[in-house]
């Protein structure tokens, strides 16, 4: 007893030093969170604005900046019963020859695909058209996060306002925001910001990235290269129309995002990224005569 006596009275002073920066530490800790989730409540409010010339230009918005990768922002749990179990996989085994033959069919039938800006109003079946998004979902994804959203509009009163939404904001992008170089870069393609086709076609295909999940507690679940991976996603779709004899025009409705959004009803975890009308060409529809690059001058075998 007298020992620990001793002792207390000869080191109480470093005790209530340490208990002083312990609890200093605690409170430090607490005060960058804090200053962390306001930060995410701001980017919450100013989520709506898209910089100019597109969204992952902004600052701001780092978790687009970094590819989806905001681990500081968001929870960072992601489905881990998907995918526990393990399960056969084969492939068919094809000849050398006809691989080959495949492969060149394959890229023949891809390289008939162009943007089209003139449509037909003719009509497709819808079981075309959830064939052409389903093969959108069979993409890869980060982590198996799945992070696209299709919106298929076929309802005309809906096209309409998308077509005006559009217009406006694309009159304002080719007049002030878009830069003279920009508008030249353009003109060999022949766009301006009038776009009957937003109407004519029989299908509007908005996509949408899903910059993070909600849990069911709504929490947030991180998409690991939510752009990435709907890009890639995109990629099939374009592929799946060509397929099905269709057409398309890969669009980017530039700074309508968030009214868009809003006009669709999709919460605010999802960013528009591309309009696809999807169609007939008009029978007298023409495309810029553009060529394209030989393999040896965007392939490198090493
Ligand atoms: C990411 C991306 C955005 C595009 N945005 C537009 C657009 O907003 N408006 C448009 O008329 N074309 C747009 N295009 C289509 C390109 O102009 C077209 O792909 C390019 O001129 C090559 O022509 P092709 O698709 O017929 O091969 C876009 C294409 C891509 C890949």
């Amino acid at each position: 007893m007298g020992i620990l006596t001793n002792l207390i009275l000869d080191y109480w002073l470093y005790g209530v030093t340490i208990a002083f920066g312990y609890i200093l530490a605690i409170l430090l800790y607490d005060t960058k969170n804090d200053k962390n989730r306001a930060g995410v409540a701001k980017n919450d409010e100013t989520d709506e604005r898209y910089a100019f010339p597109d969204s992952t230009s902004d600052a701001k918005d780092k978790e687009e900046a970094d590819g989806g990768l905001n681990l500081e922002n968001a929870d960072t749990r992601v489905d881990h019963e998907a995918g526990k179990e393990h399960i056969p996989f084969t492939i068919e085994r094809l000849s050398k020859a006809e691989m080959t033959r495949r492969s060149q069919e394959f890229y023949q039938e891809m390289n008939k695909r162009r943007s089209v800006r003139f449509f037909s109003d003719e009509p497709f079946p819808q079981e075309v058209m959830d064939n052409i998004i389903r093969t959108g979902g069979t993409s890869p994804s980060g982590a198996h996060t799945q992070p696209w959203t299709y919106v298929v509009v076929k309802s005309p009163e809906i096209k309409k306002e998308i077509r005006e939404i559009i217009e406006e904001e694309e009159e304002v992008n080719y007049r002030r925001r878009m830069g003279d170089k920009w508008v030249q870069d353009l003109a060999c393609i022949g766009t301006d910001w009038n776009k009957p086709y937003l109407e004519i076609a029989p299908y509007l295909v908005i996509v949408l990235k899903q910059s993070y999940g909600i849990a069911p507690d709504g929490s947030r679940l991180v998409h690991y290269y939510n752009e990435i991976s709907t890009s890639i996603s995109v990629g099939l779709v374009l592929a799946a129309i060509q397929e099905a004899g269709l057409v398309t025009l890969t669009s980017t409705p530039l700074n309508a995002g968030p009214r868009l959004r809003k006009l669709l009803n999709r919460p605010i975890n999802e960013k528009v990224m591309l309009l696809l009308p999807v169609g007939y060409p008009a029978p007298d529809a023409t495309v810029p005569a553009l060529k394209r690059k030989p393999l040896e001058e965007f392939m490198t075998a090493i």
